[in-house]
């Protein structure tokens, strides 16, 4: 049997207060976390959805132009691309879509995955994602999938997105969440899913308080 990793993964679908709770999480251990949404948001603004129809070698060669870093620890953590902080520009829903689009490519999956094992290997995390427990770091210590109902995760995305000054359209929002959902349950390669050995955390009825310490419960039974 393959030693457990230190990294604790939180997988789920989309507006389910996995970067939130990543962050806290992290906070609470002293350890750094990998927003890997972030990374295939980064990749979707910046390649956009033509990304699609680049040949596999042209793809590759566009994504060696693109490199990872992280710095710091717990709610101070910074990822940033070729040495520039990932910023707020990458969080609305539009950008999410095209992230789920090129996030179907094999040449994106591959070099994303080598980029966030790298940090994996140099550091403790927590790893938030899609596919954090099932593919990436399959040797985890504690895997979390979170979940809720697609009515409630589109409320979370609502108020997220009028805290940061935007006015969202809660029922266009409902449907763009399922689309993603669809999308990322239904592609070829790490769709999204529970690992085997996680543990399924329905955050629908619980605040975030109360799942956070659902999550810490879990990660203090696999310390
Ligand atoms: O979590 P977030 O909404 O920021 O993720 C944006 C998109 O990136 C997801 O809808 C999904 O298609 C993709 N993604 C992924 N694998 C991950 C993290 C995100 O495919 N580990």
């Amino acid at each position: 049997m393959t030693a457990k990793r230190n990294i604790v993964t939180l997988d789920g679908p989309a507006g389910v207060g996995k970067t939130t709770l990543a962050k806290r999480t992290a906070q609470a251990l002293g350890i750094a976390y990998l927003d890997t949404g972030a990374m295939f948001r980064t990749l979707g603004w910046k390649l956009g959805a033509d990304a699609a129809s680049l040949s596999e070698a042209e793809l590759t060669a566009r994504l060696a132009a693109f490199s990872f870093s992280l710095s710091g620890s717990g709610a101070d953590t910074v990822l940033s691309v070729n040495g520039t902080p990932v910023g707020q520009e990458i969080r609305t829903e539009e950008v999410g879509m095209l992230a789920s689009i090129v996030a179907k490519l094999p040449a994106v999956r591959t070099a994303l995955k080598a980029a966030q094992q790298a940090m994996g290997a140099a550091t403790p995390l927590v790893a938030e994602g899609r596919d954090m427990g099932t593919v990436v770091f399959p040797e985890a210590r504690c895997k979390i999938f979170l979940d809720a109902s697609p009515q409630e995760r589109a409320r979370r995305r609502f108020d997220q997105l009028v805290a940061m000054g935007e006015t969202p359209d809660l029922e266009a929002l409902t449907e763009q969440i399922r689309q993603r959902d669809d999308q990322d349950r239904n592609r070829a390669i790490a769709p999204l899913k529970p690992a085997e050995d996680a543990v399924i955390v329905d955050t629908t009825t619980l605040d975030i308080d109360g799942v956070f310490n659902e999550i810490m419960r879990h990660v203090k039974a696999n310390a």
